[in-house]
């Protein structure tokens, strides 16, 4: 059967997985070459017969392995012709892109850590996910303590919690009982909380100064959230009310002359001409005590993202910082 090794020749030569298909029909389909010698069998003589349905076995073995090989190997080939035609050269400049935008509460972000990264403050991270302990307990906040009614905190079964501020990086930094402490810890909180500008996940920026003897004091702690808070809102006023946070005493939350009737009273103060930024004070002794630190002095602070990002860019509900409504986030 001469057909049988130039159908072989021809497989071998081919270079389309489409000519290999006809190819097999020549010799399966059902007027195939093979297919016809199969049928042409009840015409050959008793005798010759085994012996010719052997070599036509054979042959159908040879060329169906070899069809087998090959398309494979074309397979192959074509995957490869694909991936080599799909790799995406990332150095090549696009005009076409469009352009991208930053997101408000990650610039309001970048503002604070680049002042405070500027003040030789270091950035420091805590877990999410924390506990009693350290959101708490040693903050001056002991189980029962009335003030943990601020915070209406996630809890999970096993203790733990999501934390409802940043305060919990301050205990984590002075365990590490390196001195001196300067530090300021952006990230996300969580509370039960969901209205037009509360919402259940939002971020903090906590800041913890801690030295030996009396070197920190409040002093130090006015100068530089004056400087900061005329950094991010530019010419305003800067008032230190007097105020209550367990973790710090004294303590005081700070207001800014409102950004937006410049302190002669409109919606957004409430007519007091005046807008709460964030809350600060001398750390608590007690903190240090439940750390074990012993003389030294510090100050500590925390602000709320959203609220920076609302004031500077006069957002007025917090939720649309996390609706990623382009309309929104093309203006940045
Ligand atoms: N942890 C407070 C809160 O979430 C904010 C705060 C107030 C942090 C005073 C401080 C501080 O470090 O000194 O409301």
């Amino acid at each position: 059967m001469k057909w049988v090794d130039e159908i072989l020749q021809e497989i071998k030569q081919c270079d389309q997985i489409k000519d290999l298909e006809s190819l097999r029909l020549r010799v399966f389909g059902k007027k195939g070459l093979l297919t016809n010698e199969f049928s042409n069998l009840k015409n050959i003589s008793d005798g010759d017969k085994k012996q010719v349905a052997k070599a036509l076995n054979d042959a159908k073995q040879s060329i169906e392995s070899l069809l087998t090989a090959k398309k494979s190997e074309l397979e192959e080939l074509v995957l490869n012709q694909k991936i080599e035609s799909q790799k995406i050269d990332v150095s090549l400049f696009n005009s076409t892109l469009l352009p991208t935008y930053g997101h408000p509460i990650n610039i309001t972000f970048d503002r604070i850590i680049d002042y405070f990264v500027g003040m030789d403050f270091s950035l420091k991270y805590g877990p999410l996910v924390e506990d009693d302990f350290h959101s708490f307990e040693a903050l001056n906040l002991p189980r029962f303590h009335p003030a943990r009614d601020m915070q209406d905190t996630f809890y999970f079964n096993d203790g733990m919690l999501l934390r409802p501020h940043t305060s919990p990086v301050q205990i984590r930094t002075m365990e590490e009982g390196r001195l001196p402490i300067r530090i300021i810890s952006p990230g996300a909180v969580f509370r039960r909380d969901y209205d037009m500008t509360h919402s259940p996940m939002f971020h903090q920026v906590e800041g913890l100064v801690v030295d030996k003897n009396r070197e920190v004091n409040f002093a130090n702690l006015k100068c530089i959230l004056e400087d900061f808070l005329t950094y991010m809102f530019g010419d305003i006023k800067i008032r230190f009310r007097s105020s209550f946070f367990p973790f710090t005493e004294p303590s005081a939350e700070v207001d800014i002359s409102c950004i937006f009737c410049k302190g002669l009273g409109c919606r957004v103060c409430s007519n007091t001409g005046w807008l709460e930024v964030l809350g600060c004070g001398v750390v608590d002794d007690n903190v240090f005590q439940a750390v074990g630190l012993k003389n030294v002095s510090g100050y500590a602070f925390g602000l709320g993202v959203e609220r920076f990002a609302m004031l500077s860019y006069g957002v007025n509900d917090l939720r649309s910082f996390f609706e990623t409504d382009l309309r929104l986030l093309e203006q940045f």
